[in-house]
């Protein structure tokens, strides 16, 4: 028993070591955190049960036979973050440089399939060579396996990647499948062919950084969500994060009390409208005057700024806020808005959480580029989104909702729940000047003319009290209010019931 016991604590020292002190300072020589080092920060103290610790590659070729480290490159297993559970995977660069083996792969299969039965989370910390090359296809099965468990746990769990290390190849689709990518700055890349391989087929030379890095990713592509500074702060972020989810399909949002008033009022939102209805303002100082104590988890900042997604809570309640952004091309939708937006809606949709929706829209972004890039298609996928959305949905108008834009932007006609538009709300086809110019073509060089009918269609449209004639906006409500009038219609929409026609799935314009 005693020689067990001895056997068992070696077993476990062996597994913890890695692949030795050398390779683990040559990881902290990186600035990067070792494997158990990550999931000792991300989990509450003392929360983590490592599974599968003893679980070794099975493969005999290149002298691998004789290379066996406990664990094979992955470390596994179960723990809370703010006392809630979260499974994880976390690859250990420092074992045969963190590459999926067989066994690698079936470990993470593993946790993801547990995390499915129980209804919980699965975050990954990838941190990988990639394909264990010494494996050849059984390793490109292992990778496979596990792109399948991620399809099948995706809207059931929610699934976050933490890129923190090297991620190429074919390895990236399985954070691709994931609901959020976050990466950190420097030392984490993800591309599907690397550098050498770029210069050699198109001749262009770029580095790692340019070609994948966490602001190439999270700026440019648009393939990552955030990117963090170091080790450290991605995963105190990260806690943060997981804290706006519910833990699966079934369950709403987690509540955290809160001492912030629902019926808060914030005076200087009536002033937020600038009097020229061309100059722009801030979008996110209405989000975080309406949101509980002002926190709000930005998803995507970097890239496409028109459109704000995000996390908030409002009674202490999760929510997901969509914002156009008059600040950046006008907050016009555009092809990278329109896209980054239907994924939030629909992962919001997945997991329960009500969408707020602050509209100030233009219209589409005109141009060449827009339309030979397919911005009919990628429009679809918001509209697609917000109609396909059963979760409540909040909408306020605060200044331009036009054409087609005012109709994507979760109107009533897409099954907006409540729909309130502020006293500067202009909801028409499209803007005064642009309206005249088509409808009264005749009267172009009669400026007086243009100038009065001009003045007209203003009248006419630049208002809520058409669209709320028509039952289309339920009430026009003060800025001051907001806060208070969205955290009532979320309490009156707490139990909305409303279900899809059977299908198999949609076909969302992919
Ligand atoms: C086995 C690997 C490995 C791999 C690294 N190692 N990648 N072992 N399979 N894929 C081992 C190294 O032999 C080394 O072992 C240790 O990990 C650290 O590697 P270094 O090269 O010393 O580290 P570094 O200089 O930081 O470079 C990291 C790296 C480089 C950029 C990731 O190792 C690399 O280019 N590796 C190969 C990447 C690759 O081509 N993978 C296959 C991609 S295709 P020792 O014992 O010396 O510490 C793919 C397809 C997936 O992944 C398909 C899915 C469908």
């Amino acid at each position: 028993m005693q020689n067990i016991i001895r056997q068992l604590e070696e077993k476990r020292e062996g597994a913890r070591m890695g692949g030795g002190q050398r390779r683990i300072d040559a990881q902290h020589g990186k600035g990067k955190l070792t494997a158990r080092e990550r999931i000792e920060l991300l989990l509450d103290e003392g929360s983590f049960e490592e599974w599968d610790m003893f679980v070794e590659h099975d493969s005999q070729d290149f002298g691998m036979a004789d290379q066996k480290i406990p664990g094979d490159g992955v470390v596994i297993g179960f723990g809370t973050v703010n006392g809630r559970l979260i499974f994880v995977y976390s690859q250990d660069f420092t074992v045969f440089g963190g590459s999926l083996s067989a066994a690698h792969a079936r470990k993470i299969c593993k946790i993801t399939e547990q995390a499915m039965k129980v209804g919980a989370p699965v975050i990954g910390l990838n941190d990988s060579g990639g394909a264990r090359i010494q494996e050849g296809v059984a390793s490109l099965a292992g990778y496979a396996d596990v792109f399948q468990r991620n399809v099948l746990a995706s809207g059931v769990v929610p699934q976050i990647s933490m890129i923190m290390g090297p991620c190429a190849g074919g390895a990236v689709y399985s954070p691709a499948m994931t609901d959020f990518i976050f990466m950190v700055k420097d030392s984490s890349y993800m591309f599907v062919t690397g550098p050498d391989v770029v210069k050699t087929v198109t001749h262009e030379e770029v580095t790692q950084e340019q070609l994948g890095g966490a602001e190439t990713h999270s700026s440019v592509s648009g393939v990552a969500d955030l990117a963090f500074e170091n080790d450290v702060e991605a995963l105190v972020e990260l806690r943060r994060f997981i804290d706006f989810l519910p833990a699966n399909n079934r369950e709403a949002p987690p509540v955290r009390p809160t001492e912030d008033p629902a019926d808060r009022m914030e005076i200087s939102l009536d002033t937020l409208i600038p009097a020229d209805t061309h100059k722009p303002y801030d979008m996110k100082e209405l989000i975080e005057k309406i949101a509980d104590e002002g926190d709000f988890f930005e998803i995507a900042p970097k890239y496409a700024g028109n459109i704000i997604t995000g996390f908030a809570r409002m009674q202490g309640a999760t929510v997901g806020i969509v914002a156009n952004q008059p600040m950046v091309l006008a907050g016009c939708l555009d092809i990278n808005s329109s896209r980054k937006a239907a994924r939030f809606v629909r992962f919001c949709d997945c997991f329960n959480i009500p969408i707020v929706t602050l509209v100030d829209v233009p219209g589409f972004l005109p141009g060449t580029a827009q339309e030979y890039g397919g911005i009919i298609q990628h429009g679809a996928k918001l509209l697609y989104a917000y109609a396909e959305a059963t979760v409540p949905k909040v909408t306020v108008i605060t200044r331009k909702a036009y054409g087609g834009a005012y109709d994507v932007m979760a109107s009533k006609h897409l099954r907006g729940d409540v729909n309130y538009a502020w006293p500067t709300a202009e909801i028409a086809v499209m803007g005064p000047k642009g309206a005249v110019e088509i409808i009264f073509r005749a009267d172009i060089g009669d400026q007086k003319k243009i100038d009065e009918r001009t003045e007209e269609y203003r009248t006419k449209f630049a208002n809520p009290f058409v669209a709320g004639s028509l039952g289309f906006i339920d009430d026009v409500i003060m800025p001051h209010n907001t806060r208070k009038r969205v955290c009532r219609a979320l309490a009156m929409l707490k139990d909305k019931e409303l279900e899809n026609p059977w299908k198999k799935h949609g076909n969302i314009p992919l």
